[in-house]
């Protein structure tokens, strides 16, 4: 399996209007940012690689959650298998951390095929994508992840890649200029991105199957950190692992990485397992609150209700105030702030919702309750 890239993202904006209304609250002083945000620090790919390895479910069968999704690519594959093709071009989308990369290996893996993974920053020149499109064998999966930020001619030498099959290569230069057509190997594309919209439409139109990835519920994540537990010889029990389960931003990346930190801190307390006390203590002290947010979450919501009057606010002071920008906070924190009923996005920018408020321990202001 070769792991070719990183996944850092540039900075974008959207340059919303602001406006400064305080806000009628039982106002709270927040605590000062973590030195490290435990449920969005990205680990290497080096380091993400070794450690996600051990604990990745290789089957269906082990998968957990996803229920559509799995469904609709088990009649893919089985459909591919029993015709002897390969499986359509498949486009996975929706937030980080849900297991796209892990669904493009069992694909593989149920196909009997190798997965390639990238990603799109690692084929910035043409002779990237070119390397590795002519080393593919017959049925292979290539992955490519954040498939949104491929170049103009990375993307264009895709197109024919995908649909026939064929390298179109220049020879030469100016007027003696040639296209010359190389066979490739039939391959599956799997492409992964938290931004569909940010896709080219011819790029978009060329994959077979486009899936969205949903916010995983806490059953689901509680046996994800069960499995987890167990493979890391980590007594928890189902209460503890509810409680882990319940903090993790419907995200089975963060269920993990919360079950590691969570685990280090029973062991350094000398506690046997992992109760549900011994799991609120730690993720208290790592600042996670009940329902998954961080620092930044709630600051985010704080400034909305505290400096803008439950909103509308631009996503511009909201990167301001948390220092995050504008695309993280776009990508990672709103989709689930809103999926939770906390944050609504208008045209004129972000609003706080009563849900948000109540959790936030303020009263809405009455002219906000009429929006809600
Ligand atoms: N580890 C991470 N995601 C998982 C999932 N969906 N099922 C089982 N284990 C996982």
């Amino acid at each position: 399996m070769a792991i070719i890239s990183s996944r850092k993202q540039p900075p974008e904006s959207d340059g919303q209007p602001e406006s400064q209304v305080k806000a009628k609250a039982k106002s709270k002083k927040s605590p000062p940012p973590p030195d490290e945000n435990i449920l969005q620090s990205q680990a290497t790919v080096e380091e993400t690689d070794k450690q996600e390895e051990s604990i990745r479910p290789h089957r269906f069968a082990d998968y957990i959650g996803q229920k559509d999704l799995k469904d609709v690519l088990d009649i893919a594959i089985k459909a591919a298998k029993s015709r002897g093709e390969v499986m359509d071009h498949l486009l996975l989308y929706g937030p980080p951390g849900l297991g796209k990369t892990t669904m493009a290996m069992i694909l593989a893996s149920e196909m009997g095929v190798n997965c390639k993974i990238t990603s799109a920053p690692a084929l910035e020149r043409p002779r990237d994508i070119v390397g590795l499109l002519v080393n593919l064998k017959a049925g292979d999966v290539l992955f490519v992840d954040e498939i949104h930020r491929l170049s103009r001619m990375t993307e264009e030498i895709l197109y024919p890649a995908m649909e026939d099959y064929r390298l179109d290569i220049t020879v030469g230069k100016g007027s003696s200029a040639r296209i010359r057509s190389i066979s490739l190997a039939k391959f599956t594309l799997v492409g992964a991105t938290t931004r569909v919209g940010a896709l080219t439409s011819p790029l978009r139109d060329r994959f077979g199957l486009i899936q969205k990835l949903r916010f995983y519920e806490i059953d689901e994540l509680s046996k994800i950190v069960l499995r987890t537990a167990e493979l890391l010889n980590t007594p928890v029990t189902p209460e503890g692992a509810t409680e882990i389960a319940k903090r993790s931003r419907g995200t089975p990346r963060i269920a993990n990485r919360l079950l590691k930190r969570v685990r280090d801190y029973a062991e350094v307390k000398s506690c046997k397992e992992i109760s549900q006390p011994v799991a609120a203590e730690a993720l208290q002290l790592f600042q996670v609150d009940p329902c998954g947010l961080d620092w930044t979450d709630r600051k985010m919501l704080s400034v909305i209700i505290e400096n803008f009057n439950g909103g509308p606010v631009g996503i511009e002071t909201l990167a301001a105030a948390t220092g995050e920008d504008t695309q993280t906070i776009e990508e990672v924190y709103e989709p689930y702030l809103m999926q939770i009923g906390y944050l609504s996005r208008t045209p004129r920018g972000r609003v706080a919702t009563k849900a948000a408020y109540d959790h936030m321990g303020f009263n809405p202001p009455n002219e906000q309750l009429s929006l809600l």
